[in-house]
């Protein structure tokens, strides 16, 4: 990141980071400060998960039948834009309350929207996040900065993933004499890696590495309609289960883990069509062996990538998880041993060890884009997505 421009000094001027994940679970908001020099400090959090029946309009716009598109789809998608603009406008609210301020004291909100398609390998590339900003902006009385992967996207970038940016100000050791090559791995419905190498001889490398926890959630819900959660809570029906070694060579065979970075995906790449499909070129094997080998596809897919990037020097290499993945103890548990398995010394670590909290870092990453939009920061990274220059990311909208 290069700074172009000088931040105002206000200690009652708060940036709100808004996320809606892949994994269409909620909405989780950040309340971020940034001082004189540009550090940040993260003073408060709020997460409002969606109705079910929210969840189900969302996944169902990914187009997960074959990618083939549903009846009425721009309707559903529009109205859904101004739906979730009104559900991030409670949860706003009720962030606001619980903090006891006011629209005031808020410069601007940073918001990812929630994506419903994204393409970049169409023949013209596109990505689309909804939750219009405007209406956004119109209901809180805040200015919204949004749609932060357009530019990056019109300049050939990938537009994702846009946070090795952010990881990079925050968890980089390239500065410290004698520091640690460090990876961040946020495991959202989709994982993506960031690797920032100590010594600046090598260059920042980010990309979605696969599936998160979207496919295991898909299969969970399939096979437990009845579940308090859409999730396997802790992991604890895929340990249950048996990794199956036909079905884990056959989904590691798929042509998106060949790719070179840059690369990105999507739920509407993973989805349960294309598991069902990998599943029909192995013997039948039980529902939660198939739970357990989605488990270890996400952590080998993982550690892979990790494997691949790692430079040749002594000093242990940091791996920093963060996002809801890192709650599934036995994926978790899985990368651990994993890592342990090496020759290269690996320290496992979750971002809380850094100041920041695992669950809110992506919601953070907004507040910062937003913050980075207001100060002229060049806050795309060309070397990840792909794009042939470096911009400053997002668009304005007023109240
Ligand atoms: N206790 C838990 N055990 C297992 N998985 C969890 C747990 N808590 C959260 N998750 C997983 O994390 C997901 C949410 O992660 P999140 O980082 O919000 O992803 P996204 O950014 O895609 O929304 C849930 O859908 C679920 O799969
Ligand atoms: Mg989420």
């Amino acid at each position: 990141m290069i700074k172009m421009g000088t931040a105002p000094v206000n200690k009652n001027s708060y940036y709100l980071g808004l996320m809606s994940g892949t994994s269409a679970d909620g909405i989780d908001l950040a309340l971020v400060t940034f001082d004189e020099n540009n550090k940040l400090e993260h003073h408060a959090s709020y997460y409002q998960a969606y109705s079910d029946k929210t969840a189900a309009k969302i996944t169902a716009l990914y187009c997960a039948k074959n990618n083939n598109p549903s009846n009425n789809e721009i309707d559903r998608a529009f109205e859904l834009d101004v739906e979730l603009a009104q559900l991030f406008a409670k949860a706003i609210s009720g962030f606001l309350v619980q903090e006891q301020l006011s629209c005031h004291d808020i410069i601007a909100i940073g918001s990812h929207g929630q994506t419903i398609r994204h393409r970049p390998l169409a023949k013209r590339p596109f990505t689309l996040q909804i939750g219009c900003c405007q209406t956004l902006a119109t209901l809180t009385n805040i200015r919204v900065i949004g749609q932060f992967r357009r530019k990056d996207m019109a300049l050939g970038g990938q537009g994702a993933p846009l946070v090795p940016a952010f990881h990079q100000t925050i968890f980089s050791e390239n500065s410290i004499k004698n520091g640690s090559d460090v990876f961040v791995i946020n495991i959202g419905g989709i994982a993506n890696l960031t690797f920032l190498p100590a010594t600046n001889k090598l260059t920042v490398i980010g990309y979605d590495t696969g599936t998160g926890n979207a496919l295991m959630d898909d299969w969970f819900q399939l096979h437990n309609p009845n579940s308090k959660t859409n999730y396997d809570k802790n992991g604890d029906w895929a340990a249950k289960g048996k990794i199956n070694d036909d079905l884990l060579k056959q989904l590691l065979s798929d042509d998106y883990f060949q790719l070179a970075p840059p690369k990105s995906t999507g739920r509407e790449y993973f989805h349960l069509s294309w598991l069902k499909k990998q599943l029909s070129r192995v013997k039948p094997i039980t529902k939660q062996d198939v739970q357990a080998t989605l488990t270890a596809f996400t952590a080998i897919t993982i550690i892979k990538a990790i494997k691949q990037h790692s430079a040749n020097n002594t000093n242990t290499t940091k791996v920093y998880l963060c996002g809801g993945g890192a709650h599934n103890n036995t994926l978790a548990s899985q990368i651990n041993q994993l890592l342990v398995s090496e020759n290269k010394k690996y320290q496992l670590l979750l971002t809380n060890q850094k100041g920041i909290d695992s669950d809110q870092l992506e919601a953070i990453a907004f507040a910062w884009l937003a913050f980075s939009y207001d100060h002229k920061l060049l806050s795309s990274m060309p070397a990840v997505t792909g794009a042939s220059k470096s911009c400053t990311l997002g668009i304005a909208y007023f109240p």
